[in-house]
């Protein structure tokens, strides 16, 4: 399999990463350091490293051997000496090192359709609960409206964790979510109360939760903007589209910078990617 690597979906991993670099209050957990499950290519992390200009040391592991070399030659050439890929199991190693805090966007599949590396067991949330089951102080993971996202807004508090802060956005259905075996087991789902989406699109969120039980919670409107969705099916497929863009003087919009740098092994782009603010419309 090519990679993992879509336009909004990893986009808006890279915003979130961005603002939790950013987050002065968690200075002395960041420095010592990030681990993140799934680094995919590398370019989510790369981009908000970049970005914050920081020097946070992050360990990136990746349980895949072709997107762990991709993400390494990736990191290589952006010159982030504080970012070294690891080729391996985020549960194997993650506990050897120092860092407090940890952050991913796991697989969130709820089954197994051709792409593996992204099913996240029957609800599609399983590694993102195991995440939280890790003891790390802070955690952000992007959490998908369709993989069961108030069990696991349920047992990260069960769990002494408390919501610090989130965003969120709408993400159109692509190719893997459209998979029958996915769309079946979603409707599933639905009908049961554990994911919610429109015809069309469905919601993530970038949540990061802090091991405070007595700190605030933020949950409540988050919980909301997730579970707003009322389908209980995917609606039909949209027709193909791999036009670029144009940007706002008809010109086709170039690629961020370390986006340029995508490997010449294509990367693996399941969201139909048809946002207002994807650079790229890609159904795949
Ligand atoms: C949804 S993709 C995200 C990739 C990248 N972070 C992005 O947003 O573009 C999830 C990635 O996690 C990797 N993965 C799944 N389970 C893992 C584990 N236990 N340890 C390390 N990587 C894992 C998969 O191979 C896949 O590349």
């Amino acid at each position: 399999m090519p990679p993992f690597f879509d336009p909004v979906e990893s986009g808006f991993y890279a915003s979130c990463l961005e603002n939790l670099l950013a987050d002065t209050r968690l200075g002395p957990v960041l420095a010592d350091g990030l681990v993140e499950l799934g680094a995919g290519t590398g370019i989510p992390m790369a981009e908000a490293l970049r970005r914050q200009e920081s020097t946070v040391p992050v360990r990136g592991f990746e349980l895949d051997g072709r997107s762990s070399r991709v993400a390494a030659r990736i990191v290589e050439k952006a010159g982030l000496a504080n970012y070294r890929i690891i080729h391996g199991d985020f549960f194997d190693g993650t506990r050897r090192g120092p860092e407090r805090c940890a952050v991913g966007n796991p697989p969130y599949l709820p089954a197994r359709g051709d792409a593996p590396e992204l099913w996240g067991g029957d609800t599609g949330a399983e590694i993102s609960r195991r995440v939280l089951s890790a003891g790390f102080e802070t955690v952000l993971l992007l959490v998908s409206s369709i993989s069961d996202p108030v069990g696991l807004l349920g047992h990260a508090r069960a769990a002494g964790y408390r919501v610090s802060d989130w965003m969120a956005r709408p993400i159109v259905f692509g190719a893997y979510t459209r998979d029958s075996r996915v769309s079946r087991r979603l409707s599933e789902l639905a009908r049961g109360g554990h994911a919610f989406f429109t015809p069309d699109t469905y919601v993530i969120a970038g949540v990061t939760w802090t091991a405070d039980p007595a700190a605030p919670d933020d949950v409540e409107a988050l919980t909301r903007v997730l579970t707003a969705g009322t389908a209980t099916a995917i609606g039909e497929p949209v027709p193909e589209m791999n036009e670029p863009i144009p940007d706002d003087e008809g010109e086709p919009s170039s690629p961020a910078p370390i986006s340029a740098t995508l490997p010449a092994e294509p990367a693996n782009s399941p969201s139909a990617s048809a946002s207002a603010s994807a650079r790229t419309r890609r159904v795949v």
